[in-house]
């Protein structure tokens, strides 16, 4: 079960990005640690305060909360596209603030982004848009084409595989970026309302996508407003309210 953690041992090691076997301290069973972290935009609004969250490796955690409660915010900071204001977040035992250019790819590599707003590139089609990143990552031709069938037919749009997004439904375009988040079979998937747009039994086929890939190790973290869907499974849920956690 994943950890609100209240009271926060700080490990300065962390803190050093040219001491590689100190990272690695905590990354054997601590996926995801959020210590004391306060998260203040720019224009000033806190989006996370004083938040203290551990998920252990192979968990299914839901993160749910009202719109604007900071539940995008969260999953940004674990992938390092926001720096916490205050406070530290560890990702498989590294300092994401601390990490950068490759080091940071590197880690990047290793987590599948399901988008809120999906990001699909407009001028390639559903392959491609899901290839792209495994081609990015050096991938053989014959990898990528073998990852590539079993992926598009887990989100059923194998038939689609020719299609550019604007051919798509917004629930079609949904899937294709989950499929692209899990053609690399990455070991922490972070999926930002991943069903915010299909209807029950599509939201509940993505899940159950989720779940699989959860069943072969891999740490899944999903935001979503869908409480329906949260009371239909049996996993964990974490509840952000104000940029505050509580477990549900
Ligand atoms: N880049 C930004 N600059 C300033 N404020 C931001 C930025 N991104 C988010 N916020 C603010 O931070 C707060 C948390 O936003 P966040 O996107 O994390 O919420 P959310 O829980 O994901 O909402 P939703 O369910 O609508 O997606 C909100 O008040 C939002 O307006
Ligand atoms: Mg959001």
């Amino acid at each position: 079960m994943p950890v609100l953690t209240t009271q926060v041992k700080k490990d300065k090691s962390l803190h050093r990005e040219d001491n590689k076997t100190q990272q690695h301290v905590s990354s054997t069973t601590v996926k995801v640690q959020l210590q004391s972290v306060t998260k203040t935009y720019t224009n000033g609004t806190h989006a996370l305060l004083n938040a203290n969250l551990e998920v252990k490796k192979g968990e299914f955690l839901f993160i749910t909360g009202p719109s604007g409660s900071g539940k995008s915010t969260l999953l940004k900071l674990l992938y390092g596209q926001e720096l916490p204001t205050q406070g530290e977040v560890i990702v498989d035992g590294c300092n994401v603030a601390g990490l950068r250019g490759d080091r940071l790819s590197l880690l990047r590599r290793r987590i599948g982004i399901v988008f809120q707003d999906y990001k699909l590139i407009t001028q390639r089609t559903v392959a491609e848009n899901v290839t792209f990143v495994l081609q990015a990552q050096g991938y053989t031709r014959k990898e990528i084409q073998r990852r590539l069938e079993p992926t598009l037919k887990l989100v059923g749009l194998l038939s689609k595989a020719d299609c550019f997004p604007d051919q798509l439904s917004g629930g079609e375009q949904q899937r294709v970026s989950i499929a692209r988040a899990i053609v690399g079979t990455p070991p922490l998937l972070l999926a930002d309302e991943p069903t915010g747009n299909l209807d029950p039994d599509n939201s509940w086929q993505v899940i159950q996508i989720l779940q699989k890939l959860n069943s072969f190790g891999a740490t899944v973290i999903v935001s979503t407003h869908d409480e329906q869907l949260v009371r239909r499974c049996n996993h964990p849920v974490v509840q952000v309210r104000n940029g505050q956690l509580s477990r549900k």
